[in-house]
């Protein structure tokens, strides 16, 4: 009797210790790619910026990703279609075949769908506009002297095309505090936003061409993922058996529906162990690399042409014909090409489609989270006359790895961007 009850309390002990619960775990998982909540991962401009003594910010210029939006059609309707697995779940549960916690269960099965995720594709959602207007916000009370009045010379302010980056926009102005401030329209044919939309090459050779998303489809029939698939598969237990389309849109569900502004959990996301989401997190990484990072050579240089505006925002304001504010709008694509142009984030070795690397710089959970920032601030120094520096912000953080502390003399930022202003968009047209 006494051993009967030694072997079912350390089976039950086993029990309890073996099953991973979400709902109550102290650190869960959230970093979700390119669908990550802009919270997750940002700093505070308020507590971080970098205040230099003797030293006065002038210009500011940024590149904001829109915030979170609805998804697309096709991962819309996937997702849609992926609802009814919770009830599949629930069988497994009740026949004891699902080895998810009660509490998973049970939350995932008092989930209530938001039909205006799928009803309106690719919209803003409430917390991406809190997210763009969080960002104007703290911006306005970090730089309070040089954002107090705004005349309309001193700014510009430009989404790419898209409703949803329109609201971003609005978003990110509102956050300014500032009700009369103009928003330019979106450009419809060539802009330094979204130069790839019109670049030929770009369209065929990377864009539209099956080989730039190879890498990514490649990791699918690596260990990890098939590990990480038939783990989910058991897991849950159920009789269906899941596709890679079927795991995606439950990932989708579980990231889609976590929010980062009330920290609140998806119970979607109890499917997966953190393992689980690392790997289909590097997925994303993948095609990110290939689709418009270092992966493909044409990346870069559609990076630089974004930059040069940068250059030029800069060396107007320290003519005096300046603004004190420009800042932009637009897609993952461009921050990726953004910053592979500025050779930040930038790997040894190009990203493998086997095995994951866990220490990669190349992290689409940073690089192209929702409202994902790069903000470039330009001092004045009253040091010595004609005395600039330029400070960098990543996600609201000092970018410590493009100069010393993020701060880059203005002699180190122009040997940066310079040679940019070289780069045109010919490459683009030949054949
Ligand atoms: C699973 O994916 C397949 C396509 O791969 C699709 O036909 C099916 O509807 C999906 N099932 C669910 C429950 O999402
Ligand atoms: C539970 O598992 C058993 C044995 O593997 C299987 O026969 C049964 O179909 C499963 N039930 C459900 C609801 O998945």
């Amino acid at each position: 009797m006494k051993l009967l009850l030694t072997v079912l309390a350390i089976c039950s002990i086993q029990t309890v210790s073996s099953t991973f619960c979400f709902w109550n775990t102290g650190c869960p998982y959230k970093y979700f790619s390119n669908k990550t909540p802009y919270n997750s991962v940002r700093g505070d401009i308020r507590d971080s910026v970098v205040k230099l003594t003797g030293c006065e910010p002038v210009s500011i210029w940024g590149l904001i990703r829109h915030g979170q939006r609805n998804p697309g059609t096709e991962f819309g309707k996937h997702m849609k279609e992926a609802l009814v697995i919770k009830e599949h779940v629930e069988a497994s549960y009740n026949k004891g075949n699902c080895s998810l916690c009660a509490q998973d269960v049970e939350n995932l099965l008092n989930w209530q769908v938001n039909m205006e995720m799928f009803d309106k594709p690719f919209q803003l959602t409430k917390e991406g506009y809190q997210e763009s207007e969080g960002i104007g916000r703290r911006f306005k009370q970090a730089f309070p002297k040089l954002l107090e009045k705004l005349d309309q010379h001193d700014y510009l302010f430009r989404p790419a095309q898209g409703a949803w980056m329109a609201d971003s926009a609005k978003g990110f102005v509102k956050g300014l505090g500032n009700k009369d401030l103009t928003i330019q329209p979106p450009k419809t044919n060539f802009d330094i936003l979204s130069p790839y939309d019109t670049c030929k090459k770009y369209i065929t050779d990377v864009k539209g061409n099956p080989e730039t998303y190879a890498p990514s489809v490649r990791y699918l029939s690596s260990s990890e993922y098939l590990a990480s698939k038939d783990r989910i598969q058991r897991r849950l237990g159920i009789n269906y058996i899941l596709t890679d389309t079927n795991i995606t849109a439950l990932y989708d569900l579980c990231r889609y529906t976590t929010s980062g502004l009330e920290n609140k959990l998806s119970p979607w996301c109890a499917l997966f162990t953190t393992q689980d989401l690392k790997v289909l997190e590097y997925i994303a990484d993948l095609r990110h690399y290939y689709k418009s990072g270092y992966g493909t050579p044409i990346n870069e240089l559609l990076g630089q042409i974004t930059l040069t505006d940068l250059l030029k925002s800069f060396k107007d304001a320290k003519s005096g014909k300046g603004k004190k504010i420009t800042s932009y709008v637009t897609h993952a694509t461009m921050m990726d090409m953004v910053y592979t142009a500025l050779q930040l984030f930038k790997d040894d070795e190009p990203l493998s489609t086997s095995q994951r690397k866990a220490d990669r710089k190349w992290r689409s959970s940073k690089l192209a989270v929702f409202s994902s920032n790069l903000m470039a601030v330009l001092n004045k120094c009253d040091k010595a006359v004609d005395d600039y520096n330029v400070v960098f912000y990543f996600n609201e953080e000092p970018l410590q790895s493009i100069c010393r502390e993020g701060v880059c003399t203005w002699q180190e930022f122009e040997d940066k961007l310079s040679p940019f202003t070289e780069t045109n968009t010919e490459f683009c047209h030949n054949e």
